[in-house]
């Protein structure tokens, strides 16, 4: 071992003990000759001191420390002065006396700064994760998503179930979201599906007869993102056979007080309260309701009815619904604050925001005169208005534009009174939920939750004749306002399956074609079963009060599904797409303008030119043996990355670019070579078949000296598989290039 204790682990009852530490320079401090450094690994910070009385050979080494470097000290445990003590920290009344130091590694100036206390640009982080996750705070939050999945996995453990893993290539599975497809190579035009979760498989399960399962499982959907949705993501995936709802329920609550007993040392009250979909969405507005607070909606279309208000009314003759919430003491909102509320409940497709102010005279606004005084006691009873309140109206044909607007009304404005409780954790099931939900884009039933959700038995006879009115056997669990969770019993018979996806608009041909084999498997003795996924990243994020889950997951995709530190998704090689038989469309059609435009300004000018198909190819020697040409020849076209934005520099497929030199030709401070994206971003090409004509691209253009000095030169013309051969001198008559030297 190299340290004989961890940066976070040493107190006063360790003085006067000779150690060795390892770990990262976080912060020095030079004090009048004697240098302090706060030393920091996974487990703390150190104070470690170098005192040139003491040791004058390690403070000379230590002068020439910088942020982020690693070191190896050994030294004596020593008392802090007392006013240099820091209670915050575990460490904070003892420092290291350094005796000998080694530099284990020097780091390059870090692009973000390791502090918690620094806020960076997100996609930064992203950029540097392997830096941003040395921050103190992203330690912890990784480290307690290991505590939570570690006690999850104890738990089911300790009540029999067994952990069993689904396969990630797999078929399509139905929980409504696009899949993420993987091509196969040796089944030309087939792919397999990333699950969108285990559900098929789990259900497959329990025929086999593993009757009590669970899995921590890595789902992959091709959603719009959001804070709390991730293209990949990882779900507590569980199924058990012989049971009903309030088995499943039972088992998920002991999972939730385990969990947080063992993470936060917190005691949850279990069983949690149990809410219909029908009373969450008429008291709350939404499916997945805060129970954190009240401002419950109120429902005041028969009041509304007979109004004068023609808002209210032509919506009621449409079938629509006139709701309202009281926002308590919130009379003294101003017209700004009101306004900015009306832009906010756009956004769910409200038409517009009514609203009363309470006085001691009854109801104020430019629409009370709509309402006779009998209708606005009504009001005033219905809303439990007081003096001081303000109500507010959403009105409109469609149920959910106004429950919607509403719901998450309610939550904005308790956001900006502040009436949220930030440490209570508010668990609610919600449950009996609409079995389907009509959809007018497709003119059909959908599952609310999924096809294989069974029916409460009583709601079975509405299948046939008015199957919206049938309730579900499902049920989700909510917290603070986020659905963590959703499961449901699962319809066990192929027969009543068979009949659900037909209700579902699916063809015998269609549901043989995508879950035959599920159908098949029910055939064989399939005991009754459900079961319930909740959503690890979510759960993480509530637990270590994170608004994102990107901060509870070590490697996350940005907020448009892009990895910017390897830079996923990126342009695959002709090769790889050739082997799996796909050619890009869009490529193409972007790449043949490419080269269509390379061909009429050569036409236009009259040069003398030739066309090579050939194979593709993506380096200068390839293509060189395939045009018959000579290695020097070729040109390098490369797109670089200036502080002004892209140029173009050219140099021989001999040669090399230098970029210190460029830097010094162009007067540059700063150049890189461009990304594949980049490359796409700026010319609509791929990586490597970049023509040497960035003028096309609205590109500066800098030629290397060993271009000009070929007569012939020939290059890839926006495709891997196409070249143009043609004079040099021609060449840079039509492109116009600064001619300088950088190449190497
Ligand atoms: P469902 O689709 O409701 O159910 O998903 C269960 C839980 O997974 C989490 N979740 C997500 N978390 C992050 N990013 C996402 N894109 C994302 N999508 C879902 C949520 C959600 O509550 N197979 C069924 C479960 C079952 O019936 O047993 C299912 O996947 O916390
Ligand atoms: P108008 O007469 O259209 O200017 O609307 C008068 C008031 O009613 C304004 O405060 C609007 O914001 C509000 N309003 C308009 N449409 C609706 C609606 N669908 N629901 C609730 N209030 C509305």
């Amino acid at each position: 071992m190299k340290r004989t204790h961890t940066c976070g682990e040493l107190t006063d009852k360790d003085i006067n003990k000779k150690v060795t530490l390892c770990g990262w320079c976080s912060t020095r401090r030079d004090h009048g000759g004697v240098i302090f450094i706060d030393l920091r690994d996974r487990y703390g910070i150190t104070q470690v001191v170098f005192d040139p009385s003491f040791n004058p050979e390690s403070h000379k080494t230590a002068e020439k420390l910088g942020r982020e470097d690693v070191i190896q000290v050994s030294g004596v445990v020593k008392h802090r002065k007392k006013d240099m003590e820091n209670p915050k920290l575990k460490t904070g009344a003892i420092e290291i006396f350094v005796e000998t130091i080694e530099i284990l590694s020097e780091s390059a100036v870090p692009p973000i700064e390791v502090d918690d206390r620094v806020v960076t640009h997100e996609d930064t982080r992203l950029k540097h994760r392997y830096l941003d996750l040395r921050r103190p705070l992203m330690q912890q939050n990784i480290a307690i998503r290991h505590r939570a999945v570690k006690a999850v996995r104890d738990y089911f453990d300790n009540l029999g179930f067994l952990e069993i893993e689904t396969p990630i290539l797999a078929k399509s599975t139905p929980e409504g979201a696009r899949d993420y497809l993987v091509p196969s190579r040796i089944h030309p035009g087939k792919c397999y599906a990333l699950p969108q979760s285990p559900q098929i498989f789990k259900q497959l399960l329990m025929v086999s007869g593993f009757d009590r399962y669970f899995q921590i499982a890595r789902c992959f959907r091709d959603e719009d993102l959001r804070a709390d949705r991730q293209p990949e993501f990882t779900q507590i995936d569980v199924e058990m056979s012989f049971i009903d709802e309030d088995d499943i329920i039972g088992v998920i609550e002991g999972m939730l007080k385990h969990a947080w007993r063992i993470v936060l040392n917190k005691d949850i009250k279990t069983p949690f309260p149990r809410i219909t979909y029908d009373e969450a969405i008429s008291k709350y507005g939404l499916d997945k309701p805060d129970t954190r607070f009240e401002m419950h909606l109120a429902d005041v279309t028969e009041i509304a009815k007979d109004s004068n208000f023609e808002v209210f009314t032509k919506a009621i003759k449409q079938r629509g619904i006139v709701k309202c919430i009281n926002a308590k003491s919130c009379a003294s909102f101003s017209r700004t604050v009101i306004e900015e509320l009306t832009s906010f409940v756009a956004i769910y497709g409200s038409k517009g925001l009514a609203w009363m102010k309470v006085t001691e005279k009854g109801l104020e606004s430019s629409i009370v005169k709509f309402f006779d005084e009998k209708v606005q006691k009504q009001i005033i009873k219905a809303a439990n208005a007081k003096k001081d309140d303000l109500l507010f109206f959403v009105a409109d044909a469609n149920h959910k534009v106004v429950n919607d607007s509403l719901g998450y009304l309610r939550i904005e404005i308790a956001r900006r009174l502040k009436l949220i409780d930030g440490n209570h954790f508010s668990f609610v099931w919600v449950t009996d939920f609409p079995l389907l939900e009509w959809s007018e884009e497709e003119q059909k039933y959908n599952a609310m939750h999924h096809p294989f959700t069974s029916p409460k038995d009583e709601d079975i006879k509405f299948l046939d004749k008015a199957p919206e009115k049938a309730r579900a056997k499902a049920y989700d669990i909510v917290l603070n306002g986020t659905e963590i969770g959703g499961g449901s019993i699962r319809i066990h018979r192929s027969d009543v399956q068979s009949k659900m996806f037909s209700i579902l608009g699916m063809s015998k041909e269609e549901a043989e074609q995508r879950f035959g084999f599920l159908l098949e498997a029910f055939k064989y003795g399939t005991p009754p079963h459900g079961g319930i996924a909740l959503g690890v990243d979510r759960i993480v994020a509530m637990i270590t009060s994170n608004e994102s889950i990107r901060e509870v997951i070590a490697f996350p995709k940005n907020k448009a599904a892009e990895s910017l530190m390897e830079n996923a998704p990126s342009e695959v090689s002709e090769k790889q797409l050739q082997e799996l038989h796909i050619k890009l469309d869009f490529v193409k059609e972007a790449v043949n303008v490419v080269f269509g435009k390379i061909r009429d300004v050569l036409n236009k000018e009259k040069i003398e030119y030739e066309v090579l198909e050939h194979k593709p190819v993506f380096t200068s020697k390839e293509a060189a043996e395939v045009r018959g040409t000579e290695l020097k020849q070729g040109t390098k076209a490369l797109i670089c990355k200036t502080e002004e934005g892209f140029i173009q520099a050219v140099v021989s497929g001999a040669k090399e670019l230098d970029i210190e030199k460029l830097q010094k030709f162009t007067l540059y401070k700063k150049i890189e070579l461009a990304n594949a994206k980049e490359v796409r971003q700026a010319t609509g090409c791929n990586i490597g078949s970049v023509p040497p004509f960035g003028n096309l691209f609205e590109l500066k253009v800098y030629f290397d000296k060993s271009i000009v000095e070929n007569e012939i030169v020939a290059f890839n013309a926006g495709q891997h598989t196409k070249s143009i051969k043609m004079k040099a001198k021609d060449l840079v008559r039509v492109v116009n290039p600064v001619v300088g030297e950088f190449g190497k």
